[in-house]
């Protein structure tokens, strides 16, 4: 097929920021109706530079729309007792509405163990086991951020994704599978692609929607993907360049991928922008049914 146009780029980056523009809006109402000031927690294990720095850009995103944010740095080697009690700690804090705890950890914790510990009501992540059986059940819960901001990304090609065809990359508990879970709740048919998958190639070229989260620089190419299909990539990987410098990059060729595309993310300012405001959403969403308001318009 021959194609003169070039894809629709979604902006993440200007949706994410009427989301925190939302957010702030409604942060602020609690704040001057009832004195209420929504707060989330952060815990950072050891000194991985990259769980840092998202950290930080966490806590200064809450600064900015009005949250409050609380930041526990712990000692790589600490004890899985020891980070249980401060989760613990955390739980019982009424100032604090989210529990964030920054993955990866160490490989003497249990990450399973350390997410059943958190308070499913205050599981801003979503990866509680309770909040993802809500998720496939069909209940109100608290939804990975990742995912939910995918969704609003797609939203804006697709206001109404009932019987589309849909291929998600990768099936990681962070993303893969609560993206299958949203997208079969919105009346998709899904399709779960990983790497013991067969004719990978065959499924993407037949989806009408591919969501690549799988971590392989430039994985998804123009042959992969369907003529007019929206496409969201939640690659993140830094790329040496020739250079010395190192550039950002996705799951999916976006110089290829555009030229077939209906729609499709750019990295950076994708999917990536996204994931913070939605962790803002959830935070202000635990804040009020805390405390048995009504979920906020967001
Ligand atoms: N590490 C990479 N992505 C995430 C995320 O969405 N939440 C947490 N807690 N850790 C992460």
């Amino acid at each position: 097929m021959y194609r003169v146009a070039e894809a629709k780029v979604i902006d993440g980056k200007a949706i994410a920021a009427e989301v925190r523009g939302r957010v702030a809006g409604v942060a602020a109402r609690l704040h001057n109706e009832i004195n209420v000031t929504a707060g989330l927690a952060t815990v950072l294990v050891g000194s991985d530079r990259a769980s840092q720095v998202y950290v930080q850009a966490k806590g200064r995103a809450c600064a900015a729309a009005g949250l409050g944010s609380f930041e526990r740095r712990l000692p790589a080697d600490i004890s899985e007792a020891v980070l249980l009690a401060e989760i613990d700690k955390l739980n019982a804090d009424d100032s604090v509405d989210g529990v964030l705890v920054q993955l990866p950890l160490p490989g003497h914790i249990d990450t399973h163990r350390i997410i059943a510990a958190i308070d499913p009501e205050k599981d801003v992540d979503g990866f509680h086991p309770v909040n993802v059986g809500r998720l496939w059940c069909g209940l109100p819960g608290l939804v990975p951020c990742t995912p939910q901001g995918c969704l609003m990304l797609l939203r804006t090609v697709h206001p109404d994704l009932s019987g589309a065809e849909a291929v998600v990359l990768g099936r990681s508990n962070l993303v893969g599978k609560p993206m299958a879970a949203l997208l079969l709740a919105a009346n998709c048919t899904v399709t779960v692609v990983h790497s013991r998958s067969r004719d990978v190639a065959a499924i993407c070229r037949r989806s009408d929607i591919l969501v690549a989260a799988v971590g392989q620089p430039h994985m998804v190419t123009t042959d992969w993907v369907k003529p007019g299909a929206t496409v969201i990539d939640v690659g993140i990987k830094p790329l040496a360049l020739p250079d010395g410098s190192s550039r950002v990059v996705g799951d999916v060729d976006f110089a290829l991928a555009r030229t077939v595309a209906g729609a499709i993310t750019p990295v950076p300012g994708g999917v990536g922008p996204m994931t913070i405001a939605c962790l803002l959403r959830n935070t202000l969403v635990a804040a009020c049914r805390r405390r048995g308001l009504p979920d906020p318009v967001l």
